[in-house]
C-alpha cells in the first residue's frame, strides 16, 4: 500500500510524497497554467479519437468530453484551484476532471503520455503567438505606410555612421522598416507553416501498442499532419526557438527603430514631436518628455535575445527523448512572446501618434554638405571628370564652405570657378536637397515617385 500523501497519479510505486523543496523545484503549474485552454483541448481531441477508434467507450468518452467543458469554464471563469502537488497543468486538469466525471477520467490518458501532451500544447500555444505578431506586424507596417504616404517627398538627412551623408525622403526612412518588419513577417510565416505538425500519439517515445489514429487528433487541432518521429515528437523544442529566434531579429528592428526615435526626439535633433501618450516627464525637471516607450522597446532586445540564448542552453546537451529539462521552456518563451507583443504594439501606437516636424527635417537635410555627392556628380555628368577627380574638386569646395562658415549652396559662383573654371550657374539646380532626392530614381532609391511606387505596393499586399 502506498503512502497517503504520495501522487494520485504515479503514488503506486511510491512510499511516501515529495520533500517540500523537491515539489518546489518540480512544479510548473505557477507557469504552465497559461496553457490550460489548449490543454483542454488537446485532450478533447485525444478523446474524440479514443471514442472513434473504438479504444474507449462512446458513453466514457461523452462524460470526459463534458466534464473537459466544465473545467474549461471554471478555468476561464477564476474558480478554478490550481494545485502546487499536481505539479502542472496536465495534472491539475485531469485530477480535477475525476472530481467532475469520476470513473471515466481514469479512460483519458490511454494511449497518451505527458510528453506528447506538453509537447502538443506548448506548439498549440506558440502557434497563436505566431498569429499574434503576425497581426502586430502587419498592424505596426500599415502604421509606417501612414508615414511614408504623407512624407513621401519630405527631405530628411540620411546618415552613415551618424554623419550625415546624403539627403533621404522621410517617406524612404519609413520604408526602409516596412522592408525590415516584412521580412520579420515572412519569418513568423515561415516557422508557423514548419512547426504546424502534430506530436500528439507519440505517448512516451516510442508510439503506443493501441490503434490511435493520430491524422485525426492532428486534423482536430489545426495541424497539417502527425509528425512522422515518436521520439523527435516528444523531444523537439525547435518551434519554440525558431519563436525565439524570429522574436528575437524581429526584437533586434524594433530597437534599432526605437533607438532612432530616441535621438530624433532629442531637444538637439527635433525631427519628431513623440505624442503625449507615448512619453513621460519628470519628477524634478519640469521642461522634460521622456521617450519612454521608445527606450523600454530598445531595451526587450535583452530579454528576449536572452530567452533565445536560454532555451538553446537548455536543449543542447539533452539525449533524446524527453527529459524534464525541457519544462525550463516555458518561461522563457512566455516572456518573450508578451514582451514582443507588448513592445510591437507601443510601437505601432507611437509610429501613429508621432508627428515629423517637416521644418526641422529639411533644415538639417540641408546642412553638413548634404549634397556634395551631388555636385560631384554633376562634375562628372556635365564637365565630364572622372569620378575620382570630381570627388577631390568637392572636396575642395567642401573645405572652402567650411572656412566661411557657410553651405555648398550658399557659394558665390567665382568661388566654385576658383576651383574648377568649368562648372556654370546650372551647378545650383543639384545643389538643393529637393532636386538631391528627386534625382535618386533608381529602383530603390529615394525619389518621392519611388517612395510613392513602393507605398503603393505595400499597400496593396498588406489590403
Ligand atoms: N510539466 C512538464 C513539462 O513542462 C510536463 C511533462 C512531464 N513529463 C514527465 N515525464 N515528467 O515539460
Amino acid at each position: 500500500m502506498s503512502d497517503t500523501t504520495s501522487n494520485q497519479m504515479w503514488g503506486g510505486r511510491f512510499a511516501a510524497g515529495p520533500d517540500a523543496i523537491m515539489e518546489a523545484i518540480n512544479a510548473s503549474i505557477g507557469f504552465d497554467q497559461r496553457m490550460a485552454a489548449q490543454d483542454i483541448a488537446g485532450s478533447r481531441a485525444h478523446a474524440a479519437m479514443l471514442g472513434a477508434t473504438g479504444i474507449v467507450s462512446p458513453s466514457d468518452v461523452e462524460a470526459i468530453r463534458k466534464g473537459l467543458l466544465t473545467v474549461l469554464s471554471e478555468i476561464e471563469a477564476g474558480t478554478f484551484v490550481f494545485s502546487t502537488a499536481l505539479e502542472d497543468i496536465h495534472m491539475n486538469v485531469e485530477s480535477r476532471l475525476t472530481e467532475v466525471i469520476g470513473t471515466p477520467a481514469g479512460r483519458l490518458h490511454t494511449a497518451r503520455s505527458r510528453n506528447d501532451q506538453v509537447a502538443t500544447d506548448f506548439r498549440l500555444w506558440v502557434r497563436d503567438q505566431l498569429d499574434a505578431a503576425e497581426a502586430g506586424l502587419v498592424a505596426l507596417m500599415k502604421a509606417l505606410l501612414t508615414q511614408a504616404e504623407a512624407g513621401a517627398d519630405w527631405v530628411m538627412p540620411g546618415f552613415t555612421h551618424l554623419q550625415t551623408a546624403q539627403p533621404v525622403t522621410w517617406g524612404h526612412h519609413m520604408m526602409a522598416y516596412v522592408e525590415m518588419f516584412a521580412r520579420d513577417l515572412s519569418r513568423v510565416r515561415d516557422a508557423r507553416a514548419r512547426m504546424n505538425e502534430s506530436p500528439l500519439g507519440a505517448a512516451a517515445l516510442a508510439g503506443t501498442s493501441f490503434p490511435i489514429d493520430r491524422h485525426m487528433t492532428a486534423e482536430a487541432l489545426g495541424f497539417d499532419r502527425p509528425m512522422a518521429n515518436s521520439l523527435d515528437a516528444v523531444s523537439d523544442r525547435d518551434f519554440a526557438l525558431e519563436f525565439l529566434s524570429v522574436a528575437s531579429i524581429c526584437a533586434m528592428h524594433l530597437s534599432r527603430f526605437a533607438e532612432e526615435l530616441v535621438i530624433w526626439s532629442s531637444a538637439q535633433f527635433r525631427f519628431v514631436t513623440l505624442s503625449d501618450r507615448f512619453s513621460t516627464g519628470s519628477s524634478i525637471m519640469p521642461q522634460k518628455k521622456n521617450p519612454d516607450a521608445a527606450e523600454l522597446i530598445r531595451a526587450k532586445i535583452g530579454r528576449i535575445f536572452g530567452a533565445n540564448v536560454a532555451l538553446m542552453m537548455v536543449m543542447k546537451g539533452l539525449p533524446l527523448a524527453y527529459s524534464k529539462d525541457m519544462q525550463e521552456d516555458k518561461e522563457q518563451v512566455f516572456d518573450a512572446a508578451d514582451n514582443l507583443m507588448l513592445a510591437l504594439a507601443a510601437m505601432e501606437g507611437m509610429v501613429k501618434d508621432m508627428s515629423a516636424n517637416r521644418d526641422a527635417l529639411e533644415r538639417a537635410a540641408a546642412s553638413g554638405f548634404s549634397t556634395a555627392t551631388d555636385l560631384a556628380d554633376w562634375l562628372v555628368r556635365v564637365l565630364d571628370l572622372p569620378f575620382r577627380q570630381a570627388h577631390h574638386v568637392t572636396g575642395a569646395l567642401v573645405a572652402l564652405a567650411e572656412t566661411k562658415g557657410c553651405d555648398l549652396p550658399d557659394l558665390a559662383l567665382e568661388d566654385l570657378q576658383g576651383v574648377h573654371a568649368g562648372i556654370t550657374e546650372a551647378v545650383f539646380e543639384v545643389l538643393g536637397v529637393h532636386n538631391s532626392v528627386a534625382s535618386r530614381l533608381s529602383y530603390g532609391g529615394t525619389a518621392p515617385m519611388r517612395v510613392r511606387e513602393q507605398v503603393a505596393r505595400w499597400q496593396e499586399t498588406l489590403g
